[in-house]
């Protein structure tokens, strides 16, 4: 950020937390399992669990809510979020849905087919939930520079490979593929962005084989931020156009609303097919609500139509890529290991090169996540063997990912550069100390492997 200029917004609200002591909350750990998801909230400092519906609303957002028009069918409410989500992805039709992963479930009942492929550069894990239950086969196509966290030299780390995409549908038949889902930005090796090349070269490969293709574009302001300061011809571009050429290349596009929607609840599903449309609202009518609500209330709609906008709006997303880069910089100094360059919603902490001690089936990602609870109190969240690691299906033998990270996701407009800092110095303590830490045992799973990290239980070795 340029030294004159700050978060775009003043602080009307406060919410106090609690400061608690490192006994107890080694406590709290061991009644959690050492599983962060498990930990009380008001025992968190920092919570950098999630970016997920844990924005601040602005005073216009709640000014928006008194206006929420509660009707069952066709309030006013929702033809203001029609108004607001055309502006964005300049699509027509679109299904609010209660939140990002009930959008996901009507995507993958409409366009994941059992036995069938279906291509990401990396799913999220609600999506593959979706697809494991559904029997679909979810593929990873990333470019390997994605996959490699110490090299920060490509702009675009979440692109899909198209050389892999050409080769399975050279190898199985396009048939074989029911659908292509890109995820803007890629959550699951940094929030990386993805280039508009690319979404543009991906969707022309998609359509010669008459494939379609879906954005997940839960952090897709984050993703157009980057195009604009990153791909040539787009820095004098406005963020909404650039969404609307990302959109412009899909048929598609599922929204969890609790990113870059800027709200604390709520989910889109958005799309040019009316025959699909219509097949949504069928589904919507039966899971979610009817049509024009999608399980939210008026005012919840009322909040993400505000909240769209400003998600959209360039200064708050200069700040926004800028506090991460900000805690990125402060672990670099202190030789921390990060996924490189930092990306959109957060820093994504190297569990193998922090503790190269602790081999990766004994999940030094989460034993990171643990030492920062206990040193600061700051929850962050493992990507790595537990959250992605799966089990081969005939042996069931453990296949470790490729991605082994600690996940410090940032809230939207809720903690300032000195919280920053307190992360980056307990990291850095930690870090110091790196030998004394060994691993971690799973004892405890649940029966969809791809959920597991939710409900995991712990011991430390
Ligand atoms: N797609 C992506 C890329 C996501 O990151 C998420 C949620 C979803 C879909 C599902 O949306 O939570 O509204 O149902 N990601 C959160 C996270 C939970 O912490 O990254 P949801």
């Amino acid at each position: 950020m340029h030294f004159m200029t700050a978060e775009p917004f003043r602080i009307k609200m406060v919410e106090r937390v609690k400061k608690t002591t490192k006994e107890e909350r080694q406590i709290w750990l061991q009644e959690a399992g050492y599983n962060a998801f498990k930990i009380r909230a008001e025992n968190v400092y920092i919570d950098c669990l999630t970016d997920s519906g844990t924005s601040a609303m602005s005073s216009e957002q709640w000014s928006a809510l008194m206006l929420g028009d509660e009707s069952y069918a066709g309030s006013k409410s929702f033809f203001k979020l029609e108004e607001s989500v055309q502006d964005v992805f300049g699509m027509p039709y679109f299904q609010p849905t209660h939140q990002g992963r009930a959008a996901d479930y009507i995507m993958a009942k409409l366009y994941a087919e059992k036995g069938k492929y279906a291509i990401g550069n990396m799913h999220f894990d609600t999506f593959r939930g979706n697809a494991e239950v559904l029997g679909a086969l979810a593929v990873d196509y990333v470019i390997d520079d994605g996959k490699d966290t110490a090299s920060p030299s490509h702009p675009f780390k979440g692109n899909i490979d198209l050389h892999k995409m050409q080769e399975l549908i050279d190898g199985k038949g396009s048939d074989q593929i029911s659908v292509v889902i890109i995820t803007v930005t890629c959550n699951n090796n940094g929030g990386q962005p993805v280039s508009m090349k690319n979404i543009r070269e991906v969707s022309e490969l998609a359509k010669k084989h008459s494939i379609p293709v879906v954005i997940d574009s839960a952090r897709m302001a984050e993703n157009a931020y980057f195009i604009q300061q990153r791909e040539e011809g787009y820095l004098n571009k406005p963020i909404k156009e650039i969404t609307r050429e990302m959109f412009s290349y899909c048929e598609t596009a599922t929204m969890s609303s609790k990113k870059d929607g800027m709200v604390n609840i709520g989910g889109l599903f958005v799309t040019r097919n009316a025959e699909i449309i219509e097949k949504a609202q069928q589904l919507a009518i039966i899971h979610e609500g009817f049509i024009t609500y999608g399980g939210l209330a008026g005012r919840d709609l009322e909040a993400l139509a505000v909240g769209l906008q400003e998600g959209c709006d360039e200064h708050y997303l200069e700040y926004r890529i800028n506090q991460a880069k900000y805690l990125g910089d402060r672990l670099l100094e202190k030789g921390i290991p990060i996924i490189e360059p930092t990306g959109g919603h957060g820093v994504y902490v190297d569990g193998r090169r922090f503790f190269p001690e602790i081999p990766q089936h004994q999940f030094p990602s989460q034993r990171l996540v643990v030492a920062l609870y206990e040193v600061a109190g700051v929850r962050a969240v493992e990507i790595g063997a537990c959250a992605f690691g799966s089990k081969d299906p005939v042996t069931g033998d453990e296949i470790l990912p490729e991605i082994e990270t600690m996940r410090i996701a940032l809230s939207r407009r809720v903690y300032t550069n000195s919280h920053m800092d307190v992360i980056a110095n307990a990291l850095g303590e930690i870090y110091k100390n790196r030998e004394q830490y060994k691993g971690m045992k799973l004892v405890h799973e649940g029966s969809v492997t791809s959920l597991r990290h939710f409900t995991a239980g712990f011991e430390l070795l």
